[in-house]
């Protein structure tokens, strides 16, 4: 076990922020984790970086989780059930899958990120979210040493959300992530009207899991920034979900402003919107600013640290209080 001293994180966080980790270590087995946890546990785990912004050096000891390798648990005629683990890049996954036409997880095509976080913050996008395909997560107990495993549904699953970010954070490592894939009558999801564009100008009418995964990959490229050109961490806050009586007076006064229905009585609203009405969209203050294609997205120039976007966040988060009363939520961990 080669524990370094020293090290920057900045190549580890998608965001690209430098800081200082006073130990680090890479761990590339569940034998290597196990024996590492029995001699330390106050550690700092790191995959793929794309959920945090790290805004101070780190004291604990950094573990860098990179357990690799896939292996198919059966299948039958409709459906494989595969286990990943939790190193894989998740993009390079789910291209795998397409290309061997295992259906499901196309439309969450281009997400960075590692298999081992998609069920943390249950990733989603254009109407498909992890969580519809995952049967199982398999987690150390970093007290015990001891792996457990977690159904579906022990898994509390919710919009960016699960028990990895409640009760459960902090506890657990994830060491792979086991999924239910079509083989045949994929269920294909193309009603986000992006997606629908996108085929509609291809002239693609009966598309299949490739179409699909491309028209994403065409949609994120056109308004997200590539992590690896512009530091980022997709989407910083959450959609927020408001009452419709709260959005009813809002809409008198902006009756453009978008919605989807959530219930009789709440309706979410895109924060990117709110941020773009708020003048903020496209401003870059030196090394950082928000994204100029998507409002939702702050992004590091090169050399920002995080407590200067972290204090951006805040300013977004005063403004859209003052102006419309709605508190927007942090997606990403700050540290
Ligand atoms: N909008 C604006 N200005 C902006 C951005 C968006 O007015 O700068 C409006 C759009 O015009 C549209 C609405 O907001 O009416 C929704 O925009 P978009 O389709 O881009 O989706 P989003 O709600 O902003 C969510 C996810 C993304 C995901 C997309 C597509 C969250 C927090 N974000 O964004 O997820 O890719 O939908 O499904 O739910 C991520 O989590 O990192 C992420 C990128």
């Amino acid at each position: 076990m080669n524990i370094q001293e020293n090290i920057s994180l900045k190549k580890y966080n998608t965001f690209g922020i430098h800081v200082n980790a006073k130990r680090f270590v890479s761990i590339d087995s569940l034998y290597g984790l196990q024996q590492l946890l029995k001699k330390e546990q106050d550690i700092f785990l790191i995959s793929g970086g794309s959920n945090m912004l790290l805004t101070k050096n780190i004291e604990k000891l950094v573990v860098h989780l990179n357990l690799k390798g896939i292996s198919i648990d059966r299948e039958n005629h409709n459906d494989i059930y595969l286990t990943v683990n939790a190193g894989e890049n998740w993009h390079e996954f789910v291209l795998w899958c397409v290309s061997q036409n295992y259906g499901g997880i196309e439309n969450l095509s281009l997400i960075p990120g590692n298999v081992g976080t998609c069920p943390i913050q249950n990733i989603g996008a254009y109407g498909v979210e992890v969580k519809d395909t995952i049967t199982r997560v398999e987690a150390i107990d970093i007290k015990t040493g001891k792996l457990i495993e977690f159904s579906n549904t022990e898994c509390k699953f919710g919009y960016r959300n699960s028990i990895f970010k409640n009760e459960a954070k902090g506890k657990y490592i994830i060491t792979s992530v086991s999924f239910q894939l079509t083989k045949s009558e994929h269920k294909l999801n193309t009603s986000y009207g992006a997606i629908e564009t996108e085929l509609t100008s291809k002239k693609i009418t009966n598309p299949t899991i490739k179409d699909v995964s491309d028209a994403v990959i065409a949609i994120r490229q056109s308004k997200l920034p590539d992590p690896k050109k512009i530091g980022n961490s997709g989407s910083f806050f959450k959609n927020p979900v408001i009452s419709k009586e709260h959005f009813d007076k809002l809409q008198s006064k902006y009756p453009n402003i978008p919605s989807y229905v959530i219930s009789d009585t709440e309706i979410k609203v895109p924060a990117g919107w709110l941020i773009e009405q708020s003048g903020f969209k496209g401003k870059r203050f030196g090394e950082y600013g928000i994204h100029e294609k998507q409002a939702l997205v702050l992004v590091n120039y090169g050399d920002a640290t995080g407590k200067e976007i972290y204090e951006l966040a805040q300013e977004i988060q005063n403004t859209i209080k003052n102006k419309f009363d709605i508190n927007l939520e942090i997606e990403v961990n700050v540290i």
